[in-house]
């Protein structure tokens, strides 16, 4: 306040002794001891908002394990996701229509190329099958890059898309018997089961239509064929260390085969994973352990 009072009353002092006043020494107001001390003490300050900044991140990251996640969400049930998916979770094609499910194939060659047998017999090892394949770090020692095993698509039968007849070629679309493919979300450490495998079973899912009325399409859904063997998802797969540590992983699938699914009207199914380590599903997270679409195949009469 006291400057600018000094600056009303001598109306004489030109402006520009604002910047320097040769009376005063002083410049913009200040001495230059004054502002020495100012610029001290904003280096000091800033000096010490940086160091505490570098410590923070210092020790941040020396707790910051590169090979898992630090926090994970312990999700006590895995999500399942289905190929081929969309933007909805629907597949409705017409069997006549080539083009309606040509997308679903392709989508599905996409997918599987990586589970090719050559592929998988190159990237990854023959594991011994039923038990878990663990590959633990001892200590500091990092038991880096850990190896995977081989999930070949010929273990997918006829949902492998694999061969010369049409029908298995085109993963069922082209008759009428489309496979759908399940993934089990992976979770890094997950043990998914204790005596007996994981597996997938799919039924018709119950759905609402009115203030207290369900309604399930039990007589429409057919006969499932569980690809491979009884739908499971084998032990050896887990427990999954992280991409980081297992680069190759590949994830295990299972295919069902809708085989008499009645045409020309929406059929809803859930397909839901059975293990003795999940006892019960979360009403509120529908995609926990269990994942729902509608199937619509069309057929002229
Ligand atoms: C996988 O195998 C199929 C059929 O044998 C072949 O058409 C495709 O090119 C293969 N993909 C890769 C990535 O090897
Ligand atoms: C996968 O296929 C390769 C090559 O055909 C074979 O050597 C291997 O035993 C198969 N692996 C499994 C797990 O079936
Ligand atoms: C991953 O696959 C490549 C071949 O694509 C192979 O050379 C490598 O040894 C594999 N690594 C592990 C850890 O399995
Ligand atoms: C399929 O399940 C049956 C009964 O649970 C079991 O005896 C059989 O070993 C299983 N087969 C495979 C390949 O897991
Ligand atoms: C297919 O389902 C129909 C009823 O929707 C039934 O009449 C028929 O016997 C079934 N066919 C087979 C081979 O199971």
């Amino acid at each position: 306040m006291a400057k600018e009072d000094d600056e009303r009353k001598p109306k004489s002092a030109p402006w520009t002794e604002f910047f320097w006043n040769p009376r005063t020494h002083e410049v913009m107001g200040r001495t230059a001891s004054s502002w020495g001390l100012i610029i001290l003490f904003y280096l000091v300050f800033y000096t010490f908002l940086a160091g505490m900044f570098v410590l923070t991140m210092y020790v941040m990251l020396c707790t910051i394990d590169e090979y898992k996640p630090t926090y994970q969400d312990r999700l006590a049930i895995p999500g399942l996701m289905i190929r081929p998916k969309g933007e909805l979770m629907e597949i409705i094609y017409n069997i006549e229509d080539t083009e309606s499910w040509d997308k679903y194939i392709q989508k599905l060659d996409n997918f599987l190329a990586p589970y090719n047998d050559s592929v998988q017999a190159q990237k990854n090892d023959v594991c011994t099958p039923d038990s878990f394949f663990y590959q633990e770090d001892s200590g500091e020692v990092r038991n880096n890059p850990k190896r995977s095993c081989q999930f070949n698509r010929t273990m997918l039968g006829s949902c492998s898309g694999l061969g010369s007849e049409s029908d298995v070629r085109t993963y069922g679309y082209g008759t009428g018997q489309p496979c759908i493919f399940i993934k089990l979300n992976r979770v890094i450490g997950m043990l998914p089961g204790k005596g007996q495998a994981p597996y997938v079973s799919c039924g018709p899912k119950m759905y609402k239509i009115g203030p207290d009325e369900w309604n399930q399409d039990t007589d429409k859904i057919g006969e499932l064929e569980y690809f491979p063997t009884n739908g499971s998802y084998n032990f050896m797969y887990y427990p999954f260390y992280g991409i980081r540590a297992q680069v190759n992983y590949s994830q295990p699938l299972v295919a069902v085969k809708f085989t008499n699914i009645t045409y020309n009207t929406d059929v809803n199914v859930e397909c839901k994973i059975i293990s003795d380590t999940i006892t019960e599903y979360s009403e509120r997270d529908k995609f926990a352990g269990r994942v729902s679409f509608r199937l619509r195949i069309n057929k002229n009469i």
